[in-house]
């Protein structure tokens, strides 16, 4: 990666535990970028300056859901607030209902594509006909890919369906969404990709597969669950990251 590139980081449900291993950190709560804060426990909403592997990162730890009542404008109004704080790299993270039975829960994903599917877009009377050929950037891709290699991390590519929740996924949705392409399902994640991508940032998206979909075979559903699935395996990717970021 360029040396001079400040890397913005979006923590997902269970994943703030990335947050402890920054260095140098100062805290900015949403409410001063104006963002309004997130009521999701796990979603403690604020953006932390600071040092990971000695680079300078933006973290936003938390983040605000479209399920909230949020229009997508909102949603995505922190990742133009980190583009205007110099942010060029975003890596957005997210936890995923897996729909590839041979990924379990636990395991990550690197998100190669995505499938919109919350009806709305942050381009909305803006931005027109901005081309996602390619939303999650090779190079970046490929990058990440070889720190997890070195760190002995599995980092299977796959489509993320975007979906607007708040409730989880019916089995026939699920099949539907298998149908359609889709590895991984959640409710986050595309709108600020797509934001990031119309202003022109490099992307990587990350999804941890915290449990099976609905009606997949070992499907258990329940955020408990979900955030303490997160937070297992948010060291593995914290490990990863900083390979990636010090390498
Ligand atoms: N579906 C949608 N969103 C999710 C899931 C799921 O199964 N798990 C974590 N976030």
């Amino acid at each position: 990666m360029a040396t001079e590139d400040m890397v913005g980081l979006v923590l997902g449900s269970g994943l703030g535990p990335l947050a402890d291993r920054l260095e140098e950190v100062a805290t900015i709560p949403f409410a001063e970028a104006g963002l309004p804060s997130s009521g999701v426990p796990g979603h403690d909403g604020a953006f932390l300056r600071g040092r990971l592997a000695g680079r300078r990162v933006l973290v936003m730890r938390g983040r605000v859901h479209l399920y909230e009542g949020h229009d997508a404008a909102t949603v995505t109004a922190g990742v133009r607030w980190m583009h205007g704080e110099g942010v060029a790299t975003l890596v957005l993270t997210n936890a995923a209902g897996g729909l590839v039975p041979e990924r379990p829960p636990g395991s990550w994903m690197m998100i190669r594509d995505h499938l919109n599917l919350t009806g709305t877009s942050p381009l909305e009377g803006g931005a027109r006909f901005v081309d996602l050929s390619e939303v999650y950037d090779r190079g970046l891709r490929a990058a990440i890919h070889a720190a997890a290699g070195r760190r002995g991390v599995e980092l299977p590519e796959g489509v993320y369906a975007g979906l607007r929740g708040p409730q989880y996924e019916t089995p026939a949705e699920v099949r539907m969404l298998r149908t359609l392409g889709a590895d991984a399902v959640g409710m986050s994640t595309v709108l600020e990709a797509i934001q990031a991508k119309a202003l022109g940032m490099r992307v990587a998206g990350l999804s941890c597969l915290t449990n099976w979909a609905a009606g997949m075979e070992g499907a258990t559903l329940d955020h408990d669950e979900v955030m303490e699935r997160g937070r297992r395996a948010a060291d593995e990717m914290v490990g990863v990251l900083e390979e990636w970021l010090g390498g």
